[in-house]
């Protein structure tokens, strides 16, 4: 079985009550929940861990280097300021999935710059939580 880390970065456990027009109702646990239940009809396992703290999602980078398949990551806002989370994917051997709710590039301009974009396998952003069933149906088409 193929195992899947689904990262959250800061701000995103707020989901369901941050600025809900734009990144929809659904709370975090409702796109962890279809992620995992898309996974499974994949015959994929899902690991997850939010924190809002950037050297906690690089040490579940560190610690998902030969040992997890993917990595779905929506770093939040350290898409657009963490080079030390672009390094620690950088470092990662398996794929990476970049997933935004909402669509950066269409938002304000600080938000056109994503440093995970150049150390991911692709991007998915703007269709809310279908960009987390898209990403790992992409993880099950490279994994194949
Ligand atoms: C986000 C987009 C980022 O710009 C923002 O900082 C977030 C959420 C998204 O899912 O649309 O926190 O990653």
């Amino acid at each position: 079985m193929s195992l899947i880390l689904l990262l959250h970065g800061p701000n995103l456990n707020l989901l369901g009550q941050r600025e809900p027009d734009v990144y929809g109702r659904d709370t975090l646990a409702d796109h962890v929940a279809r992620t995992r239940a898309v996974a499974t009809e994949f015959g994929c396992e899902v690991e997850d861990l939010q924190s809002n703290h950037e050297g906690e999602v690089i040490e579940a980078v560190h610690a998902a280097r030969g040992r997890c398949d993917a990595i779905i990551i929506n770093p939040g806002a350290f898409t657009h300021s963490s080079w030390a989370l672009h390094d620690a994917l950088a470092a990662y051997d398996g794929i990476v999935v970049e997933v935004h709710l909402s669509n950066p590039d269409a938002r304000e301009p600080w938000r056109r710059t994503s440093v995970v974009a150049p150390v991911a396998t692709g991007s998915i952003s703007g269709f809310g939580g279908v960009g987390y069933e898209l990403a790992v149906r992409a993880v099950a088409a490279k994994l194949q």
